[in-house]
């Protein structure tokens, strides 16, 4: 049927911060046939889940593909959503920023890099199973050119950066909406990342040289320098097929 997307745009007052990023994860698994109503997340630093939910949610109507009927979509049913991704993102985002946080005080930014670089996938993975939804971190500016915001990722950036201007906080920035693609209705959640002061080591105007020279070789097209206490740094992204 032809459903219009359900769209709207929450905006609340959780505080969250985020570390480094997942590492690219080329080992985001074959997705099956519902996965590619995501694909645009599938091409950022995402990783599916295997089981579909590890909630599952038996008390919405489902058809007999145990696919959820449309007039399951309440209000009520995308507040319930919008929650379990607050709770996601807020889980995956503590444990990212708790990683990076050890390794910049054991072994200073170049430590942290590599960590980054490693960690940040294995606790993407844990947490998108954990959640039984996929986790990603997309970013305009990226670093890694796996996590580029693109198609409903970017909109949904630049109406984030559009809401600052308009003097919202970057921390009460989020986006919740479920549209239809290919004929399986699919949740979307995206809740924007604020720039702390710690993530101007790695990605604000005065970066050491040896970290530099480590950022160049790594990522050498590397657009995630410049970023300002404040600024929008990207957003965590949640989809889950219903
Ligand atoms: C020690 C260096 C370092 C610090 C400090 C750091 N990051 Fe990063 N960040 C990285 C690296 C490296 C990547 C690329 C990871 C990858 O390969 O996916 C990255 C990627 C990201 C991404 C994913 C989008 C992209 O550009 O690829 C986001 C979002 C992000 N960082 C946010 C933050 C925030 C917010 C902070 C502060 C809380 C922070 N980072 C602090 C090194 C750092």
């Amino acid at each position: 049927m032809n459903r219009a997307p359900l769209f709207f745009t929450v905006l609340t007052a959780l505080l969250l911060l985020a570390g480094c990023s997942p590492n690219s994860d080329s080992q985001a698994p074959a997705a099956p046939e519902p996965d590619s109503a995501t694909a645009p997340e599938t091409t950022a630093d995402s990783v599916s889940t295997t089981t579909r939910s590890a909630t599952p949610d038996t008390a919405v109507p489902r058809d007999a593909n145990g696919h959820i009927r449309p007039e399951a979509l309440t209000q009520a049913f995308i507040d319930r959503k919008t929650a379990q991704a607050r709770q996601a993102v807020k889980a995956f985002a503590t444990a990212l920023k708790s990683e990076l946080k050890t390794a910049l005080e054991h072994g200073g930014p170049l430590e942290a890099l590599s960590v980054c670089h490693t960690r940040a996938p294995e606790i993407t993975r844990r947490f998108s199973s954990d959640h039984g939804m996929t986790l990603s971190r997309v970013s305009a500016k990226y670093r890694n050119p796996a996590n580029e915001a693109i198609g409903w990722q970017k909109k949904v950036l630049d109406e984030f950066e559009a809401a600052q201007r308009a003097g919202k906080p970057v921390q009460s920035l989020e986006h919740s909406e479920i549209v239809e693609i290919k004929g399986r209705q699919v949740f979307r959640y995206m809740k924007a990342i604020p720039t702390g002061k710690v993530c101007l080591t790695c990605h604000g105007s005065d970066l050491s040289p040896a970290l530099q020279d480590k950022l160049h070789e790594l990522y050498p097209l590397d657009k995630a320098t410049g970023f300002k206490a404040g600024d929008i740094r990207g957003a965590f992204v949640v989809t889950e097929p219903l």
